[in-house]
This record gives C-alpha cells, structure tokens and sequence, in this order.
C-alpha cells in the first residue's frame, strides 16, 4: 500500500509489481517486509492499549485471488491445448536430448515365466529399499508370481541426502550387507553369492543393461558430486567389494521403468507407467523408430537387429516448462530451488513440492491478509518444512471443523504464545490451499500423461479411440498410494481429456491409472531376468 502523496512513486511502484521476478522475490521477502512495516499498518482506532492490523487485503478477497490464479488454468480446451504443446516438447527430446526421453537396453518385456532369487536395490527420494525377490514364474491359474521374501526401508533423510559421492554409495553398501546376510542366515549358507537388479530414481545414461552414467539428480541428493558421469554400477559395486559384500549387478534401471516391466511381469498388456511420489516419471515402451538413432549412443549392431522396440525413462518431470502456466509461488519456489527450471513439471506436482508451494501461499497470506492474525507459525519459515502429508490430511479430515487437521499442523507448527487462536476460517484457509495446489497437480499430471499416451498411439501408427491404443498405466509412489483421492482425481481429467480429445465420448476408458504396490523395487529383479 502507498501514500496517495507520491503519485509518480506508486505508478513505478505499480508498474514493477506486474512483473513476475518481483511477484516471486515479494512472496519471499513478504514475512519480513510484515516485521519491517507493520508499524505503517497500525492504526489506533481505539484507546491507545488496543490496537488493530489493517492488511493489504481481506483473506476473503486473497483466498479469491489464489482461487482464480490455480482454476483458471485449467479449463478443458486449456488443458488440450497443453498436452499438444507437450506432445511437441516429448517429440523434439526423442530427436535430441542427454537428460530425457532415455532409451534404456531393455527391448524385450518380462514373458512372466521367469524364476529365481534376487537381490533388490530401489533407491528413491525418501526411502532406500533392500529386498530379496523370488520370481515364480506362471501358476496352474495362469497367473505369475513375484514373492517379496524380506524387504527393509531405510529412510532417506536430509543427513543421507548430502552424503556426497562414494560415501552416499558406501552407506548403500552397508545395508546391502544386511541383507546377504538375512539371506545366508534363511538358506543356511554362509557366502552366498546374489544377483542384483537396482531401481534407480534419478536419471542415467545406459551403457548397457547393467551399467550406466550417473546424470544430475534433483529431491536435494548429492551423491553425484564427484561423481558426475561415473557409473553407477561401478561406484555401487566398488563400495560392495570393499566390504566384502557377495553380490553381483546385473541390471539397473530408472524406477519408472522398473514399475511397468514389474507390471508387464504379470499382465502381458502394460506399455506405460507412472512414478508418482517425492518425485515423478513415466515409462513408455515405444517403437525404436520413435527415436532418432543417435539418442542410442554406441550400441552394438546386435542390438539394433533385435530391438524393435524400447523401453523409454521419460524423464516427465522435465517438462511443461514453456506449456504449464505457473503461479508467484512457484515461480518464488523454481527461483529458490538449487536447480532451477531442472524439473518444471515436478516442482508443480510431487511430495516433495506439493507442500512447499502452499508454505509459501501460507506466508504470503500471514503477511497481506492476516492469516493466523498476522502470526508466523513456527517452522513455516524454513523451506520444504511444510509437509505435504499435512495437506492431505486438511484434505482427508471429515471433521467441518477440521479438529485432526488443524492439531496435525500445530503439532509441528506451533503458533508463538502471543498469538490469539485460531479462527475456523483459517483452517478453512488451508485447506482450500491444499485443494487447489493438489487438484492443479492433479490436472497437470493428466494432461502430460494424456500427451504421452496420444504421441505413444501416433508412434504404433494406431488411431486414438480404436481398441489397440488403449493402455492401463502401472502406478507406483507415496502420492499414487496415500493422497486421499489423488490419483481419483487424477483419473477424472485423463477421462475427460481422452473423451473430449477425441470426439468419442464414452467408450471405455482409453488410458486406466492402475495402482501397481511395490513394482518399483520389483522390477529391479525382473530387470535382471529380461537383462539376460
Ligand atoms: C525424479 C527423477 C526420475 C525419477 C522420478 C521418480 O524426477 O529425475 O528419474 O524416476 O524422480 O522417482
């Protein structure tokens, strides 16, 4: 707010609000700017002991701001328009790109009769997972068999996350010993030697079904410094020789597509997958020719004779760039990020951002509207502290009064003693928040899997709608499994993008959100199996 004394001043003043960079920069500076100024705000309407905060704005007119900014965009024929913008993002990274649209080694899917024990890596962004994997192949039913025999979670937090280069590797070794052992103690053996399939959830360079590139790694990892372009297997593999693990690498893979050939495994008719937790990726297995040549980097001719088709780590989360309007706050969170612009589509969409964007909504709100009467809660000023389990659960409470909710958040949030309670409407507040940043997600998520699917049935020369191009997509992440009516809602706009997109209306559902549990880690055992 400025005094009506300097008209020129508040023109400019004005005009500099309009652009992005200062909307971003404001949204981060707003706490502090409420500190400095507050005194400007004050007004003694009352007897001097008494006295009020006048805002910027009311919460009723902010929470119609922030409303207006997340819905706009998300019209149907917007969202249309987006994914055809996307399909020609997805086809000019299939001619030319390092970091995505990844071809892997894998060309053939599992047949579903493969057998035998392996041991499992599945290093995602906030959990590591050891496991030991029996492969059954096909039942008298028809059906087949993955067994999980033992499986550990080790969380990833911020102290694993900064382990740089061969000690994140060493840490990972650790508790692969852990795990031979376990399986030397079931089988009354003392060294016996596994072979290990990985699912890694971070771009690579595959140079061979067993072996690949380490490539930037974003969810604030830094096991690559040091490292970049090692390979992986290598740097896992000389942690395990060093502490005298018995285990051999013998497929790595991205976990999106770990989870489709899991998938495949045990129904012959999977072609895609979504990861969809901390972060997100989708995989898709595409014709060879749907690539250029040179995305192959030096292959044996071998290969080329026997591969008419790939499977493809997508890398999803790194577009939308150019296509997905975006908000102040994210565009205040993208300029905050370590690696900015790195993985637009993620930072709108997975755990990982989900809560961020709304903390940074919160601040703001706190600051112009006086949200929580002006008061800061604790935490609420550090970056990634607001988790995004906290938006599902204003989301998940049944209570009107939002009672779980709301204790949930001051459980980790508490509000300084001065501070009066708060009011229902600021819970109400919040949990509008949380709605519109996960339903945005939610109809950005479908829009890129809607354009994957569309350039997917282009490239199988099938049209959109005939019977062939319908596909179930395995879904697989922490936001797929436990954000109440996420993947619901997300299903919801892939239907009506596919029903408006093609004019057909009902139909059947052409593309089918399936959950897929535990095919990430897996698909690192039958990574190994189609690897042979
Ligand atoms: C990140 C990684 C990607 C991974 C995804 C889901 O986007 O870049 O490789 O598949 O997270 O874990």
């Amino acid at each position: 707010m400025t005094s009506a004394r300097q008209p020129f001043l508040a023109l400019i003043f004005d005009l500099c609000k309009q652009t992005r960079l200062f909307k971003a920069i404001m949204v981060m500076l707003s706490p502090l700017l409420q500190t400095l100024t507050s005194t400007h705000h004050i007004r003694t309407k009352q007897p001097r002991h008494v006295v009020e905060q006048v805002y910027e704005k009311s919460m009723e007119e902010f929470t119609a701001e922030t409303r207006a900014v997340f819905e706009k965009p998300l019209s149907l024929d917007r969202l249309l328009d987006y994914s055809d913008k996307l399909q020609k993002e997805y086809k000019e990274r299939l001619q030319s790109s390092n970091i995505s649209m990844l071809p892997s080694y894998q060309h053939t899917l599992p047949t579903g009769l493969e057998k035998g024990d392996f041991l499992a890596l599945d290093v995602g962004g906030s959990t590591f997972r050891v496991a030991l994997i029996r492969l059954c192949g096909r039942k008298e039913n028809g059906e087949s068999e993955i067994q999980i025999r033992r499986i550990r979670n080790v969380v990833i937090d911020k102290k694993i996350r900064d382990l740089k280069g061969q000690e994140f590797f060493d840490w990972m070794a650790e508790r692969i010993a852990d795990m031979l052992a376990e399986y030397n103690h079931m089988n009354g053996t003392t060294d016996a030697r596994l072979p290990m399939g990985l699912a890694w959830s971070f771009p690579v360079e595959q140079t061979s079904p067993r072996t690949g590139k380490l490539l930037a790694m974003g969810k604030g990892f830094c096991a690559t410094h040091g490292c970049e372009e090692q390979d992986l297997s290598e740097l896992i593999m000389r942690s395990c020789r060093r502490k005298n693990v018995n285990v051999e690498m013998r497929a790595i893979v991205n976990d999106g597509s770990a989870t489709l050939v899991s998938q495949a495994y045990r129904d012959p008719t999977a072609r895609m997958s979504l990861i969809l937790g901390t972060g997100m990726n989708a995989a898709v297995y595409l014709p060879t020719t749907a690539l250029a040549r040179a995305k192959f980097g030096p292959r044996p001719a071998a290969w080329f004779r026997s591969a008419a088709h790939v499977l493809v780590n997508t890398e999803l989360s790194m577009f939308g760039k150019h296509t997905l309007p975006t908000t102040r706050w994210d565009d205040a969170l993208n300029a905050a990020h370590t690696l900015p612009d790195f993985q637009p589509l993620e930072y709108l969409c997975t755990g990982r951002y989900l809560g961020e964007i709304a903390r940074l909504i919160l601040l703001d709100a706190i600051a112009s509207a006086g949200l929580f009467a002006g008061h800061v809660p604790e935490l609420l000023t550090e970056p990634y502290a607001l988790d995004t389990r906290l938006l599902a659960a204003f989301e998940a409470d049944p209570d009107p009064a939002l009672s779980t909710a709301s204790a949930t958040f001051l459980a980790s949030h508490r509000l300084p003693p001065s501070a009066p309670a708060p009011r229902q409407e600021d819970w109400l507040f919040l949990r509008t928040t949380a709605q519109l940043v996960s339903r945005r997600a939610q109809a950005y998520l479908a829009t890129a899997l809607h354009a994957l699917w569309r350039l997917r049935t282009r490239e199988e020369g099938l049209e959109p709608g005939c019977d062939g191009s319908a596909v179930s997509i395995a879904c697989n992440g922490t936001l797929a499994e436990k954000y109440p009516g996420f993947l619901q809602g997300t299903q919801g706009v892939l239907d009506a993008l596919c029903g408006e997109g093609m004019g057909v209306g009902e139909g059947g559902r052409k593309v089918a959100l399936e959950m897929a549990p535990e095919s990430s880690i897996l698909g690192a055992a039958v990574a190994v199996c189609c690897a042979e």
